[in-house]
């Protein structure tokens, strides 16, 4: 086990037309190693022509035995993040340690790693056994036998194993390299309950049991850390469920420290020990789910963290406490004041939760909309509804709530439950 620590990380890929030349990253100061990674507004001020900067300033550390899990849309570089700590790609700038080894210079298979793709990359003429056992052939295992003195020369014994391998298993010749490989594909298969699926190929496995067999191939080999990107995006709504609390109970049990890389905020938030949000290159926020729910430190993390996501309206402050909206007026509890004085006659966005709007009365504080959707999905109702500015906002109602298509109704807005952001950087005020 280990923690990994990311410092400084850069990655630059070349530009198009062939132009030399690399990020320098020495311009940049160096932030230390640490939890909170500062929140940097995309620059492009350090990039030579003919590079392309996909990763910038990564600074992260995965402690021993977590579950950390990297979240951000397509293309923010996720997959780029996880292959540099692999291995499989060159870092640019910047120090890659797995527990007290500093990685970058050594290949992947010295840097005691096993990844999960998304495409689950199984070995197609290969059994599920043999899948899962190939890795393990080709490293040591701990009290390798290969170690101890041997009763016959490996080219007789190699031989041995391959002329026997297809008699009835009491008949096979077993090297004592081959005995602790299987003991540990057997027990991987026990671990993800796929011992009837052993002889089986590929093809003839169903999505999620390939992800399994994935899976047992980066379990069998215990790694000191695991890398997974991806792993579910190929199975259906409900494997996908059934298998993320799986992974969760399996990570707990082996306790190998784990970055998961994912696009999905809800298989974020239920999986991760901690998430880093990512967006362009750069990690937004680190934190725990629910710190990121309530304590985004950003308008983007606010944003692409919770589902429906978080409603933005544009309001003007007037200090020390009031907020001005063409539709309704709000005045702010008392903790607000101190960090709102600078905004006074500024316009800032006003963030609100879809679940923080209520159905009400009509009052200066409640606005006035009209429903445009009603999705009622039986635990909750979601409604879309248009503001007079035409703007629109998501609410979400108790199911008991009878509203139909066309309705006009008062929203209340839960007072202590809104979000401020710098209408020009995209920070969070922050009343804590
Ligand atoms: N080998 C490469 N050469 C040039 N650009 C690349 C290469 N690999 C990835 N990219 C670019 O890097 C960005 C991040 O890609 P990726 O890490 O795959 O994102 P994610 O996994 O978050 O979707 C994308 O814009 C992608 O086009
Ligand atoms: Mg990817």
């Amino acid at each position: 086990m280990a923690q990994v620590v990311l410092e400084n990380v850069y990655k630059s890929f070349p530009g198009r037309k062939g132009e030399r030349g690399v990020a320098p990253v020495t311009a940049e100061p160096l932030v230390a190693p640490g939890d909170e990674a500062p929140t940097i507004n995309v620059d492009q001020s350090h990039q030579l022509p003919g590079t392309v900067n996909i990763l910038r300033r990564i600074n992260l550390t995965v402690n021993d035995g977590e579950f950390m899990v990297l979240v951000g849309p397509s293309g923010c570089g996720k997959s780029t993040l996880l292959r540099l700590i692999a291995g499989l790609e060159e870092l640019t700038g910047g120090k890659i340690w797995v527990g007290d080894r500093l990685v970058n210079d050594l290949p992947p298979k010295e840097r005691d790693i096993a990844m999960v793709f998304q495409n689950y990359a199984l070995y197609p003429h290969l059994t599920v056994y043999d899948n899962i056992a190939f890795g393990l052939r080709r490293t040591k295992l701990e009290n390798d036998p290969e170690d101890t003195p041997k009763q016959m020369p490996g080219w007789v014994e190699n031989m041995a194993v391959g002329m026997t391998r297809s008699l009835p298993k009491r008949l096979r010749y077993l090297s004592e390299k081959e005995k602790a490989v299987d003991e540990r594909v057997r027990h991987v298969a026990g671990l993800l309950q796929i011992e009837s699926l052993l002889n089986r190929l590929p093809k003839q496995l169903s999505g999620g049991q390939k992800q399994r067999v994935a899976l047992g191939r980066a379990i069998a080999r215990n790694p000191q850390v695991f890398l997974m990107d991806e792993p579910l995006s190929n199975l259906d709504a409900k494997l996908r469920a059934e298998t993320r609390s799986q992974i969760v109970k399996l990570q707990r049990q082996l306790g190998t420290t784990t970055i998961y890389v994912t696009h999905d905020q809800t298989e974020a938030m239920t999986m991760g020990d901690r998430i880093a949000v990512m967006n362009q290159g750069q990690i937004q926020q680190i934190a725990s789910p629910l710190q990121l729910y309530n304590q985004p430190t950003n308008q983007f993390v606010a944003e692409f963290i919770g589902s429906p996501p978080m409603n933005f309206l544009p309001v003007q402050v007037k200090a020390p406490l009031l907020l001005h909206h063409s539709q309704f007026r709000l005045t702010l509890p008392e903790v607000w004041a101190p960090f709102l004085q600078k905004y006074d006659g500024r316009s800032i966005t006003l963030g609100i939760r879809p679940e923080h709007l209520t159905i009400s009365v009509p009052a200066p504080k409640n606005l006035l909309v009209q429903v445009d959707l009603v999705e009622a999905l039986g635990n909750d109702t979601y409604l879309s509804v248009r503001l007079e500015d035409s703007s629109t906002l998501q609410v979400r109602i108790g199911p008991d709530r009878l509203i139909q298509l066309g309705d006009r109704v008062w929203l209340s807005i839960a007072v202590d439950k809104i979000h401020l952001f710098d209408s020009q950087t995209g920070m969070a005020i922050r009343s804590d």
